[in-house]
C-alpha cells in the first residue's frame, strides 16, 4: 500500500528544511523500497499568499487524504499584522483542530555528541530523555466563550475558558500511557490541581485510567513546581502529560535543556494514527534563505513519521542512524556548532541521505 503524504513546507526557513526532508523521503523510495507518495500544499504565511487562508481548503483536504502531513514551519513578521483568522498561527491551529490531533508528542533528547549546547551543567543533562506528552485540541487554547469585550463603563475585559470534559482527559491520559509503556514506564502528569478545578477532574481521571497500566508508575507535580524540577534535575522524568497550555511552555524549557531546539522532531496525533509532523522550532525568518538553517529535527520528523503513523518502524530506526552518523562525522550547522565551522542546510541534508543510502 502506499504511504501517501501531505508537505506543507510553509514559510520562512520551512521550505529548505523540508527540501532536505524530501531528499531523504526520495531516498527512502528509491533506495529502501518503501512505497511513498507525497504532495506539496501551500500552509501559513504561504497559504494566505497563495489563497488568502493560513489553511487554504484544499490543503486540509489533502491532509485529511493523507496518511501523514509533514509540515516545515510557519509564521513571519509580515503576517504579524493581519487580521487573526489570517494570521499563520491560526491556520495550525485549525489544522490541529480539523484533524483531532489531540496527542502532541514532543521528545526532549540531548545527543551526546552535542553536550556541550545546553546550558546546563554537563553532568544534569548527559543522556537526557524526556518524552513530553501534550493535550493539543482542548483546554484554554480552544474553550469557548473567548474575545475581547466592552464593558458598561467603556472598560475592555478580555477572557479565554480552561475547560476540560472527562472524554478529552481520558483518552490523553491513554495517550502518554501508551507512551510511557513503550519508554522507563514512568509517568508524571502537571497540573495546577490545587487552585484549578479542571486540574482536580484531570487529576482524578488520570489517577482511574492508572489502575488499566499497573506496570506505569504515575506520579503527579504541580506546574510551579515541575517548571522548577525541569531545570533543576530534568533526568528525573520520563513520560511528562499535561495540558495544551502547560504543555507549550514546558515543551519549549525541554527542548531548551537539549541546546539544540534545531534538533528536536514532533508528532500530533488523532485516534486514527493519522498524524502531524513537524520540527519544534519556529520559522525564523531573520535567517530565512540563508542556507544555514538545521535540517535534522525536519529530518529526526520524518523519523517519527515513519513510526507511529505508517508503521515502517526499520526504516525509522534508520534515519535516526544516518543522523547520528552525521553527527558523529563532526558535521555541524551553525546553530549547533561549537567553534565558527558550520557546514549549510543542503550539506547536512545530502550527507544525512548518503549515510541513509549506505545503510
Ligand atoms: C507550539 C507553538 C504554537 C502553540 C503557536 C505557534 C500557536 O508555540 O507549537 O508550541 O502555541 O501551540
Ligand atoms: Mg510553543
Amino acid at each position: 500500500m502506499t504511504h501517501k503524504i501531505a508537505i506543507l513546507p510553509g514559510d520562512g526557513i520551512g521550505p529548505e528544511i523540508i527540501r532536505e526532508a524530501v531528499k531523504v523521503l526520495t531516498c527512502l523510495r528509491d533506495q529502501h523500497g518503501l512505497d511513498l507518495s507525497w504532495q506539496e500544499a501551500p500552509f501559513g504565511g504561504a497559504g494566505v499568499d497563495a489563497a488568502g487562508d493560513p489553511l487554504p481548503a484544499e490543503s486540509l483536504a489533502l491532509c485529511q487524504q493523507s496518511a501523514a502531513v509533514l509540515c516545515g514551519a510557519v509564521g513571519g513578521p509580515q503576517y504579524d499584522k493581519l487580521p487573526r483568522e489570517q494570521r499563520p498561527e491560526r491556520g495550525l491551529l485549525r489544522l490541529r483542530s480539523s484533524m483531532d490531533l489531540f496527542s502532541n508528542l514532543r521528545p526532549a533528547i540531548l545527543f551526546e555528541e552535542l553536550a556541550d549546547a545546553s546550558s546546563l551543567k554537563p553532568e544534569l543533562v548527559a543522556g537526557l530523555d524526556i518524552m513530553i506528552v501534550r493535550e493539543l485540541t482542548g483546554g484554554i487554547y480552544f474553550g469557548q466563550p473567548r474575545g475581547i469585550e466592552t464593558l458598561e463603563n467603556g472598560e475592555r475585559r478580555g477572557f479565554n475558558t480552561l475547560e476540560y470534559r472527562e472524554s478529552e482527559i481520558k483518552r490523553i491520559a491513554h495517550s502518554a500511557f501508551r507512551t510511557a509503556m513503550q519508554r522507563n514506564k514512568r509517568l508524571c502528569s502537571v497540573d495546577k490541581a490545587n487552585v484549578l478545578e479542571v486540574s482536580e477532574l484531570w487529576r482524578e481521571i488520570f489517577e482511574s485510567v492508572a489502575t488499566e497500566y499497573p506496570e506505569v508508575e504515575l506520579s503527579h507535580l504541580y506546574v510551579d513546581n515541575a517548571s522548577m524540577q525541569l531545570v533543576r534535575a530534568p533526568k528525573q522524568f520520563d513520560v511528562v502529560a499535561t495540558t495544551n497550555m502547560f504543555g507549550d511552555i514546558l515543551s519549549d524549557t525541554a527542548a531548551m535543556l537539549t541546546g539544540s531546539i534545531g534538533m528536536l522532531p514532533s508528532a500530533s496525533l488523532n485516534a486514527d494514527g493519522q498524524g502531524m509532523y513537524e520540527p519544534i522550532h519556529g520559522s525564523a525568518p531573520d535567517i530565512a534563505g540563508k542556507g544555514i538553517a538545521n535540517p535534522l529535527a525536519t529530518i529526526l520528523s520524518v523519523a517519527m513519521m515513519l513510526r507511529y503513523s505508517l508503521g515502517e518502524n526499520a526504516a525509522a530506526d534508520k534515519v535516526e542512524a544516518a543522523v547520528k552518523q552525521t553527527l558523529a562525522s563532526g558535521l555541524r550547522t551553525a546553530d549547533i556548532a561549537a567553534d565558527g565551522d558550520a557546514v549549510s542546510t543542503e550539506t547536512m541534508g545530502d550527507a544525512v541521505v548518503a549515510a541513509l543510502a549506505s545503510l
